[in-house]
């Protein structure tokens, strides 16, 4: 946790420009992907700057955003529409009631968490049954070997980094869940290994010690999940 708050405390103003460069595709993947009819109270864990609290702000009736790191809850307030809200509170012991939520968002969180299962059981808990999941992150390739290789690379980058799973880790993770999936999209991000850098604030020895890991290709694929939670027998 303090490796998080370290690292995104230093970095929030970036993440916060990533996060408003990518607002309009962000808007048009969630809109797709969830189809929301405007009555639903959706819950964003890890939210950082607020980048799928306020991409679905617009078809929602209510929004709550979660996340431990105050500079990124700071620059996501700044954004807020009137129907969102943020409010400080980890992942892996949420501040709410079983069922409240319509929806449960988290996204590109996993790999920062030591124990994503506790963060996905506390997702599964406040949803409600019947309701809607959606689960991003960047995966890990399939090849156990190969993900070690990555795992090295993304940690030297940056050390909040706990493990990119791959993508049979994510569905036995939604599989002991009970989360039955309903739809995934697999999204290439282009990255230049530099700005990669740049945007953890890697700097010095570590900034060498990451260069040298880097894959030959350092662009990110990532898994975008929409999963139910049965209404029944689940
Ligand atoms: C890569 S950022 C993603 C932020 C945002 N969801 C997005 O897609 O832009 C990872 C986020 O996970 C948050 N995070 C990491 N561990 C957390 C925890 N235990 N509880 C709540 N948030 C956590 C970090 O503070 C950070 O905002």
């Amino acid at each position: 946790m303090d490796a998080v708050r370290r690292r995104f405390g230093e970095t929030a103003g970036a993440l916060a420009a990533l996060q408003d460069a990518r607002h309009e595709e962000t808007v048009e993947r969630v809109a797709r992907l969830l189809g929301l009819s405007g009555s639903e109270r959706v819950l964003d864990v890890g939210c950082g700057a607020g980048a799928i609290a306020l991409a679905v702000a617009g078809t929602a009736r209510e929004v709550v955003g979660v996340d431990v790191v105050p500079e990124l809850l700071a620059e996501a307030r700044a954004r807020a529409a009137s129907n969102v809200s943020f409010v400080a509170a980890d992942a892996t012991a949420l501040p709410f009631a079983r069922g409240e939520f319509d929806v449960v968002c988290c996204a590109r969180v996993f790999h920062h968490v030591p124990r994503p299962e506790l963060v996905l059981a506390e997702m599964t808990r406040v949803l409600r049954a019947g309701g809607t999941m959606l689960v991003v992150d960047q995966l890990a390739p399939d090849d156990p070997l190969a993900a070690i290789e990555l795992n090295r690379f993304e940690h030297a980058r940056d050390p909040s980094t706990s493990r990119v799973l791959a993508d049979v880790d994510l569905r036995g993770l939604f599989d002991a869940n009970g989360l039955v999936l309903h739809a995934v999209e697999y999204v290439r991000e282009e990255r230049e290994l530099e700005l990669y850098l740049d945007r953890a604030a890697c700097h010095g020895a570590a900034r060498e010690e990451a260069r040298a890991l880097a894959p030959g290709d350092p662009s990110g694929r990532y898994g975008w999940y929409v999963l139910h939670k049965p209404s029944f027998g689940g």
